[in-house]
């Protein structure tokens, strides 16, 4: 099963469900509220741990976690999209499960293990998903590619043979505007196989075209 964190909408989770008030009952604040002001002064210094090195961070207390990885640890292969959990592009790994950095405080993260994109590769040797994502055209513009890894591997460590709704279970809550998922799917099933040590190549008609009918015919 997918990690709940990205399968419910984050807005659900942020807000809770909706009310029937209307617009005419929502009275309009001006000025910071006494409470966010508080919040803005208040600053929290601690240790991140973060792809296995520890991060000695400052930042205001009320920051999320996508906030403190971007603008104070440099780690900027974590996307920053809708901000309101509806995306997965801020998909990070914390204690090996998917949470959606834009939801998490990071004042909450001490002691935490965190995984992001940057922490994939080992030395020269990229992570298997990134080899088959690369090869397949799995990643497109890119600016999902972070998220999607990350929630993938976390599928990886819990199943090693995910059938393709499985995967599309897991990634359900990682939206793509390039590449219709299907070869998402397919570079996840690659990397499962890569990662139980089989054989895999990319299917010929993703490095060559598919060839016409008319010609498959004639060489025959
Ligand atoms: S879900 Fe976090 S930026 Fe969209
Ligand atoms: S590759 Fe462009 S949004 Fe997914």
């Amino acid at each position: 099963m997918p990690p709940a964190t990205l399968r419910r909408s984050g807005r659900n989770l942020l807000l809770g469900p909706r009310s029937g008030g209307s617009a005419a009952g929502c009275k309009i604040r001006r000025g910071v509220p006494p409470r966010f002001e508080a919040m803005t002064e208040s600053v929290t210094q601690l240790t991140l741990r973060i792809n296995g090195e520890d991060h000695r961070v400052v930042f205001p207390t009320h920051h999320t976690l996508l906030e403190v990885l971007r603008e104070e640890c440099g780690l900027t292969g974590t996307k920053h999209g809708c901000e309101l959990g509806e995306c997965g592009s801020c998909a990070v790994l914390v204690d090996g499960r998917p949470v959606l950095s834009c939801l998490a405080l990071a004042a909450e993260m001490e002691g935490r293990e965190i995984e992001t994109v940057e922490g994939l590769q080992q030395g020269n040797d990229l992570h298997p998903l990134q080899t088959t994502f690369a090869d397949l055209g799995a990643a497109q513009c890119g600016y999902c590619t972070p998220g999607i890894l990350m929630t993938a591997k976390a599928l990886l460590a819990e199943n090693a043979s995910p059938t393709a709704p499985e995967i599309r279970e897991a990634l359900a809550g990682t939206l793509c505007r390039c590449t219709g998922y299907h070869k998402i799917v397919e570079a996840v099933e690659g990397a499962a196989a890569l990662e139980r040590g089989e054989e895999w190549t990319a299917p010929r008609e993703v490095l060559y075209g598919s060839s016409l009918p008319s010609s498959e015919s004639e060489s025959s």
